[in-house]
């Protein structure tokens, strides 16, 4: 894959208005719909489950992108599969038994990323490179949007695209994401960016051509 596919998280819409503002990001032009799931025990925060990604799946053909920031992720791949998620990430701090939980995701016939928060090394995923189909690199610490871009992280994007070589698997970053640091990670390599905030900060559902400015924005600022 070589277009940047860019990926707005719904956490930073209006969960009001979710069918609205997931029609206005695709109206828009977004690539990926990226749903950020928190359990309040991986990560200090509580967001939402399979019901919403299944209330959100018959209102876009797009590529639902399901980040799990939970743990145990195991007992829920299933009702993320059938609520319609066509990607499934978990993260590699997840639980000891990373490998199993990209296998029952492969068998379920969704396709497979891990995600590695900001401390924890690029060769955590060297054991499952043949397995995965995406890398998702954090540069902010999971829970919550609207945080700072933690920079240090672009050497690391770095390195797992040169572990990459020429396999077949995106290399995704999630946090922070701006066009002001959309311009960094997509030199070191990343070729899916998340934004949340940067999205759907001051726009509303009614107007998705903000949404269109925006993600234009950050599409241009990292291509050019
Ligand atoms: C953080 C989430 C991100 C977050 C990004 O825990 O995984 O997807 O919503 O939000 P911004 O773009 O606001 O940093
Ligand atoms: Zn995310």
């Amino acid at each position: 894959m070589t277009d940047l596919i860019i990926a707005p998280s719904i956490l930073a819409a209006d969960f009001s208005r979710l069918r609205d503002e997931v029609c206005a990001i695709d109206q828009a032009g977004c690539d990926w719909v990226h749903l950020d799931v928190m359990d309040g025990h991986f990560v200090p925060n509580i967001s939402f489950g399979p019901a919403v990604v299944e209330a959100i799946r018959p209102h876009t053909n797009k590529i639902l992108d399901v980040h799990l920031m939970i743990a145990p992720c195991d007992p829920y791949l299933d009702a993320f599969a059938e609520a319609g998620a066509d990607i499934i990430t978990v993260h590699a701090e997840a639980g000891p038994h990373l490998h199993r939980s990209l296998m029952a995701i492969k068998a379920l016939g969704k396709k497979a990323g891990v995600s590695l928060n900001p401390g924890t090394p690029a060769h955590a995923i060297a054991e499952v490179l043949d397995l995965i189909d995406l890398v998702l690199v954090m540069t902010v610490n999971p829970g919550f949007g609207g945080q700072s871009f933690i920079a240090s992280q672009v050497g690391k994007i770095a390195q797992i695209k040169t572990m990459i070589g020429d396999r077949d698997i995106v290399l995704e970053v999630d946090g922070g994401i701006t066009p002001q640091t959309a311009p960094s990670v997509a030199k070191a390599g990343a070729n899916a960016l998340v934004a949340g905030s940067s999205v759907f900060k001051g726009g509303t559902p009614d107007d998705p051509s903000h949404y269109q400015a925006t993600m234009n924005a950050i599409r241009t600022a990292a291509t050019n």
